[in-house]
């Protein structure tokens, strides 16, 4: 185990990721966490989760850590002598193999997927279950005996209000019907793990909800870029609670989740909502959404939401219902989709005490903090990116060219 406790805080500073925002570092230099594993692979460790992932790993002293994604690492990615920026896909065995057969990994962290609403629907199997499966059986072969997985709170949603439920109060899985394909894999994916975890072979799911913070590349990007067209409206009332979880708390949650798999731990095979917890508004679990989505869009200078006329959640089901008949024509998703109008309109928080009582976790940002300094972020790094061409029906540029280098990849393996 890489120790983190007792390190020379000079040492320790020396170890901060070059493009961790203020608050990261802060999180980075003050706390005092558990030892990480020395070796220690990423699957997805380009995308917005991982990539912090990697970095927050050898910040905790890791030795080595891989990051296997299909999206090669961005220029500016951390060039440090313990990380290996592997470019892979986990839908292709034979690579799998070649990154899981690498001696001493001490757990495996699996964050790859195809994330959102906007993917072609065979890969979300593709990637999501098949992906997953390859990751299992080949860690079963090399020997790994820790995996930590990311899932989803949507792979337990019915369309139906989550008003402070714990995870046990939530549906169990396998539902009868899923509100999306990628909720539906992500279910799948996790129920083949937690299937496959014993005394030996240690398996935890972890999900985050509405993760935020800088880097982002789905979430604000997107409801932004709608805003900067004048296109977004409040959806429904707009009192709808919701939870938001950093990044760099989602993080946490990962790493630390990986200390409760041992054998007979309370934690095996079992699924785990993190989130920034008590730091919400007024030290409830959950905050406003269309309120603080607005404090996001008034701070880029466009107008508030709640100046313009609400859209009731009927109107905007029955938009959507067209939108969805001309994307099936166009072979696209629109942003404008029943799932969406159905999870910006119902209450998403959850009650995180499990996860603070058997994972020992806490928030190491709070939401005031990361949420003023995420909007910061994106004033300072998206808004002079952005161009005025409207994209009303299609998604961000970037989330798009991230979905078409995945999609690229998945087809290029089946026909191996
Ligand atoms: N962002 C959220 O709000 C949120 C909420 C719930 C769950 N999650 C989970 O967290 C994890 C990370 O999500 P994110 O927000 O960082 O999304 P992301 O899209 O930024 O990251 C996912 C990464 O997986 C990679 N990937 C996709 N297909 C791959 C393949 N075949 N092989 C290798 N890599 C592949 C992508 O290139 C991408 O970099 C995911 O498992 C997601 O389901 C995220």
């Amino acid at each position: 185990m890489a120790k983190d406790n007792n390190v020379d805080p000079s040492a320790k500073a020396a170890r901060v990721a070059p493009s961790s925002s203020p608050l990261q570092r802060k999180a980075a230099l003050e706390g005092n966490y558990p030892p990480v594993p020395e070796v220690c692979v990423v699957t997805g460790g380009t995308g917005f989760v991982g990539n912090r992932l990697v970095e927050m790993l050898v910040e905790r002293g890791a030795k080595r850590v891989i990051s296997f994604d299909v999206v090669p690492p961005p220029e500016d990615a951390w060039k440090h002598p313990n990380i290996e920026w592997r470019t892979g896909d986990i839908t292709d065995r034979k690579a799998v193999d070649d990154l899981l057969s690498m001696p001493g990994i001490g757990c495996v962290w699996h964050n790859a997927a195809a994330v959102g609403p906007f993917h072609p629907k065979p890969l979300y199997f593709k990637v999501n279950y098949e992906g997953t499966l390859n990751i299992i059986e080949s860690a079963k072969e090399h020997g790994i005996k820790k995996i930590v997985f990311s899932s989803s709170p949507s792979t337990r949603f019915t369309g139906e209000d989550v008003d402070g439920l714990t995870e046990e109060e939530m549906p169990k899985l396998p539902l009868g019907k899923y509100m999306q394909t990628y909720a539906e894999t992500k279910a799948m994916g996790e129920m083949a793990l937690s299937n496959a975890c014993t005394n030996e072979f240690l398996t935890i799911a972890v999900a985050p909800h509405q993760v935020y913070g800088p880097r982002d590349n789905l979430f604000l990007p997107n409801l932004l870029e709608a805003a900067m067209h004048g296109k977004l409206r409040v959806f429904g009332e707009g009192y709808n609670r919701i939870c938001f979880t950093h990044v760099d708390n989602y993080c946490h949650g990962l790493i630390i989740s990986e200390k409760a798999l041992y054998p007979n731990s309370p934690a095996l095979g079992k699924f785990y909502i993190v989130t920034d917890g008590k730091t919400h508004p007024k030290g409830e679990q959950y905050l406003i959404f269309w309120k603080i989505l607005d404090e996001a869009i008034v701070a880029m200078g466009f107008s508030s939401l709640w100046k313009k006329l609400h859209l009731s959640k009927g109107l905007l089901m029955f938009i959507a219902g067209i939108c969805e008949f001309i994307g099936g024509i166009l072979g696209i998703t629109m942003k404008l989709n029943k799932f969406n109008v159905t999870v910006l309109t119902m209450h998403r928080w959850f009650d995180i005490s499990a996860a603070e009582k058997d994972l020992g976790f806490q928030p190491i940002v709070g939401f005031r903090e990361g949420w003023d300094e995420t909007k910061t972020w994106f004033k300072e790094n998206w808004l002079p990116m952005q161009t005025k061409s409207n994209n009303l029906f299609g998604i961000a540029q970037s989330t798009q060219d991230k979905i078409n280098i995945q999609d690229k990849s998945s087809k290029t393996n089946a026909k191996k």
